[in-house]
């Protein structure tokens, strides 16, 4: 099969949350398993497009609102990836160093849309799917079908839209309806939700078939997806939760190639020991208390606005017995918070503000837990590769995180979970780490169980495999 992903990120060319990862290793997965599978994304000025080599693949022009649109497409020349990688090319719009967060994102997205379908218009076949990631490639299931430019050809395409998040939605106020290639008005409809043209409720309401990263958050949406419940209710006949997968090859305590001290499930109690000593030197803290890290983007959603006052709750609680270490950015007042607790409590706690993807491995690989408490999780994946380097999730029970922790008071658990994103719960389950920490015979056999859980691709493949066919 020929499947053709699009979306705005992909590990290691531009990656800004686990949606990077996905697509960085879902269409890898399916080349291994011989289909043909490829990637067409924005080309930002990043690191990895100057240092490799691409060629001209398609120079194309059309227009948007009126106005040329001038595209070029180029393609990695050495498939080192695992896959084709195709980057989009337009002058003035998606050349900038971010992938997003400028005042003009519904232009570039709209833009990179437009050329990925008007691109494939021209090709002298048709691939047997088109898979979309999340609202900035959600538009395309319309403007296949109901676009007069493209219909006539790209109409009886398969279109699937995986929904990694479905909090964004690409509203797009109607007056910009202009930006979009003209289509048939009688459709216009399958465009709105809630009176704005809403990239996401379109592409439920178009792609053939909606997917969405864990089981549990699938269920979520029918109550609770940020004004779509309605929609997810009336469409759940096309939705099917197919839970991520993680880059075996990419996260690999044995051989990874940010850390200095490798280890296996055989070896962990020492490498693990060997990796937090490193982590603790670098940051100030003492190795023998048990170190609790939160790694990620510091929103609402992960609760990050309560890690603050989680954090001094259960350093002055425990009396000191837990040290904590925080790496990520995002809300400027979270980040503020959380840089200010640095010259409180040295010795206890540090937390690094920005985006660092060398000590995201050295945290998973060093640390004892990994606390998520996440008010929306749809999957997760820093809990997955925590378990890979043997540290122990601390989680809020919602979404993947509910899908893949297993609470370590029931049979075979090896994790700690809590049900409010709280500063209460978070303190309640700090101190059963704290307590379970004590216990070097537990905490080894956990370590070790969830080093050999597979979380790998290849079940993940034959899922999406099963919905194309479904769509033939
Ligand atoms: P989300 O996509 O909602 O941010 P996921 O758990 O799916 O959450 O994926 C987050 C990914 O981004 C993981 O690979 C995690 O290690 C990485 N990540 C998040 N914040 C940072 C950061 N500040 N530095 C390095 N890696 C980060
Ligand atoms: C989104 C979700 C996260 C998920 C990731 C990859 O960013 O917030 O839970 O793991 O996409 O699907």
């Amino acid at each position: 099969m020929e499947i053709i992903h699009v979306s705005a990120e992909c590990y290691p060319v531009a990656k800004a949350g686990g949606l990077g990862d996905v697509v960085g290793a879902l269409p890898k997965y399916q080349c291994k398993a011989g289909h043909y599978a490829k990637v067409v994304m924005p080309m930002y000025e990043t690191k990895f497009l100057h240092n490799n080599e691409f060629v001209v693949d398609y120079k194309g022009s059309t227009s948007m609102a009126g106005m040329p649109l001038n595209y070029t497409i180029i393609k990695e020349r050495t498939n080192k990836l695992g896959f084709d990688l195709y980057l989009v090319d337009i002058k003035g719009l998606l050349d900038r160093p971010n992938i997003y967060s400028y005042s003009d994102d519904t232009e570039r997205f709209v833009a990179f849309q437009i050329a990925v379908i008007d691109w494939m218009n021209q090709w002298g076949h048709l691939p047997d799917v088109v898979h979309c990631h999340d609202h900035h490639t959600a538009l395309i299931p319309f403007m296949m079908q109901y676009c007069y430019a493209y219909k006539d050809k790209l109409a009886k395409v398969p279109t699937v839209l995986t929904i990694h998040n479905a909090q964004y939605q690409g509203w797009i106020g109607w007056e910009k309806k202009h930006y979009l290639p003209a289509y048939d008005e009688w459709k216009g409809g399958l465009l709105e939700w809630g009176k704005s043209i809403n990239s996401l409720a379109s592409g439920v309401k178009c792609a053939w078939k909606v997917t969405t990263v864990s089981w549990s958050y699938l269920e979520e949406l029918r109550w609770s997806s940020n004004g779509l419940e309605k929609l997810f209710e009336y469409e759940r006949g096309k939705c099917v939760g197919i839970l991520n997968g993680i880059d075996n090859e990419v996260w690999n305590p044995k051989d990874d190639s940010y850390l200095s001290n490798h280890f296996t499930s055989r070896t962990v109690a020492n490498g693990k020991q060997r990796n937090k000593l490193e982590l603790c030197e670098q940051f100030g803290l003492d190795v023998r208390k048990p170190l609790i890290v939160f790694i990620g983007r510091l929103v609402g959603e992960k609760a990050a606005d309560i890690l603050p006052d989680s954090i001094m709750a259960s350093i002055y609680a425990m009396q000191g017995s837990v040290s904590f270490l925080i790496l990520g950015s995002g809300d400027p007042h979270v980040e503020w918070q959380l840089s200010n607790l640095n010259d409180s409590f040295p010795g206890y706690y540090h937390a690094v503000i920005g985006y660092n993807e060398a000590l995201s491995h050295k945290m998973y690989a060093g640390a004892d837990f990994l606390l998520m408490p996440s008010r929306v999780e749809p999957c997760g994946l820093n809990q997955m590769y925590a378990m890979r380097y043997g540290t122990v999730p601390m989680v809020r029970s919602t979404g993947g995180l509910q899908d893949t922790v297993k609470d370590m008071g029931e049979w075979e658990g090896f994790g700690i979970r809590f049900n409010n994103a709280s500063v209460g719960d978070i303190h309640y389950s700090v101190s059963r780490a704290v307590a379970v920490y004590a216990d070097t015979k537990h905490m080894l056999w956990m370590r070790r169980y969830m080093m050999n859980i597979d979380h790998s691709w290849e079940s993940a493949i034959d899922n999406y495999m099963n919905v194309y066919r479904s769509m033939k």
